[in-house]
């Protein structure tokens, strides 16, 4: 069975239209689980309508064979990565759509029976050289990102002597084998030329990564994302497949602005991310002064009481709730404090965890209603009218030198502002730092107290308290 190329076409159009939906969609969560339904359905209306369409060898058998394959290793794959191993995933799949992307355009350079003239050829040649060149770049930047997240590759940012001029260097070198690759006319110069700059590409994404610190590896997996989809877009050209195209510049420009939020969150730019260097994976040492001994430790009867006699709290969930897995048993205490008509928040800063939108995930999966879910710009100026905040497993994002002090790696970046509350009490095993590896003064404040333990533990003898 064939459709016209027209249907194809329209079906096209339509799919766009579900894509265009599904990001409208994946921006609100209340709204995020129709986003994915639109999200299958163009992808499905997308398969069927090429699958149909006029320009594809209608061999069923080994399509639906290599489809089958990718579609359990995917099923596989998505079953069995934990929430905090999901940055990973994501990097090594870019690194297929960068693949992808390469495969087409060698595909398409050596495929004789495509044959264009004058121009035609021109333009043929340059999407060839831009798409290999985006999708090599892609392909070993996500390989690295991947090793460095897993930890296979240290997270140590690697500082080259002159690595800027190395870039340079290369880059020229790319634009000069383009400028061959388009020029020349014999087919095996050109096929060297392209080659060459595929290894040129590949060193280049290898080196672009190798200089980004541990700290802003999730920015890169972010702008590794943005490639993905510009690699796609490229391939939409190869092919003169304008759904390609379009779902590949939608993923592109979202995967920028995605880094864009990143970067403002935690006070970098953009440049300064890319250009390298920043945050290592040897945390600063814990200043010896500032041990257990100078903190205000509470029990777990104490916190009971402190929210019983609450009128209002605020939750401030961190990278530890995901670690301990203590979200579902924070959301029963918090259907218990509702249910004794105590006003109870949870405030999720924008990097809060390991990966964009991380703490929403947890509380979606322990059907937290989203109506008590506050985004940081929404709650901020709620603290000062707060009794209790609980900081579970919560560090870098209520670090108050982030504000004070100048001096502070995470200066500028902005915090959940929890002291200014009457309480705050802060779920942690030790007096480890974040992320960021600073000290964070919250831990030294007269009206913090804090509940050394794993969160869900110390969240389990709470709940046991406040049922007793
Ligand atoms: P962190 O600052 O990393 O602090 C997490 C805290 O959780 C640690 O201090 C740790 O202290 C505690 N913890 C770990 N396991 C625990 C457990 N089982 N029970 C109780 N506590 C536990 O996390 P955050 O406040 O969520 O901040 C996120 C950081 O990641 C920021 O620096 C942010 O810039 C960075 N980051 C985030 C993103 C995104 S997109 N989310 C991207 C890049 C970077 P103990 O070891 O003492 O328990």
């Amino acid at each position: 069975m064939e459709i016209s190329l027209e249907l194809s076409k329209a079906l096209y159009i339509g799919a766009t239209v579900l894509f265009v939906l599904t990001l409208g969609g994946l921006s609100n969560q209340e709204t995020s689980r129709v986003g994915n339904i639109y999200g299958m359905l163009g992808m499905t209306i997308a398969i069927i309508a090429t699958l149909l369409g006029p320009n594809v060898t209608k061999n069923f058998g080994l399509i639906f064979i290599l489809m089958a394959s990718g579609g359990i290793i995917g099923i596989y794959l998505a079953k069995k990565v934990q929430m905090t191993e999901m940055p990973e995933l994501v990097a090594i799949l870019h690194s297929l759509v960068g693949m992808a992307a390469v495969l087409v355009g060698y595909v398409n350079f050596l495929d004789d029976t495509i044959s264009f003239m004058g121009i035609e050829k021109t333009i043929h040649l340059i999407e060839i050289y831009i798409g290999v060149f985006i999708g090599m770049i892609t392909f070993s930047g996500s390989v690295i990102a991947f090793g460095k997240l897993s930890g296979i590759i240290t997270g140590n940012p690697l500082m080259l002597p002159a690595r800027h001029y190395l870039n340079l260097l290369v880059l020229i070198f790319i634009f000069y084998f383009g400028y061959e690759f388009v020029n020349q006319s014999l087919f095996d110069d050109n096929l060297i030329s392209l080659i060459i700059m595929s290894i040129l590409s590949f060193l280049f994404g290898v080196h672009l990564i190798m200089a980004i610190g541990g700290a802003d590896m999730p920015v890169a997996v972010s702008m590794l994302n943005s490639y993905s989809g510009w690699a796609a877009s490229a391939m939409g050209f190869m092919l003169g497949n304008d759904l390609l195209i379009v779902v590949g510049a939608l993923v592109g420009s979202s995967g920028a602005i995605l880094s864009y939020i990143m970067c403002k969150a935690m006070n970098r730019s953009f440049i300064s991310v890319i250009a390298g260097g920043f945050g290592t994976d040897t945390p600063q040492q814990t200043p010896s002064e500032q041990n257990q001994a100078d903190v205000i430790s509470i029990d777990v009867k104490e916190v009971s009481n402190l929210l019983l006699s609450a009128k209002k709290v605020i939750i401030i969930p961190g990278y530890g709730l995901a670690v301990a897995q203590a979200q579902f048993i924070v959301y029963e205490i918090v259907k218990i404090l509702k249910d004794k008509n105590i006003d109870v928040k949870f405030a999720v800063h924008p990097v809060a965890g390991r990966l964009p939108g991380h703490m929403n995930v947890l509380l979606a999966e322990a059907r937290v209603p989203y109506d008590i879910v506050f985004e940081m710009d929404e709650i901020n100026g709620e603290f000062s009218d707060t009794d209790v905040s609980i900081i579970i497993g919560a560090n870098d994002i209520v670090n108050p030198s982030a504000l004070d002090d100048p001096n502070s790696p995470i200066a500028g970046m902005p915090v959940l502002e929890c002291w200014k509350g009457k309480t705050s009490i802060v779920l942690k095993r030790s007096m480890a730092t974040g992320y960021a590896g600073v000290q964070n003064p919250l831990f030294f404040k007269q009206n913090t107290r804090m509940l050394f333990g794993d969160a869900k533990e110390s969240m389990d003898a709470v709940l046991v308290t406040l049922q007793t």
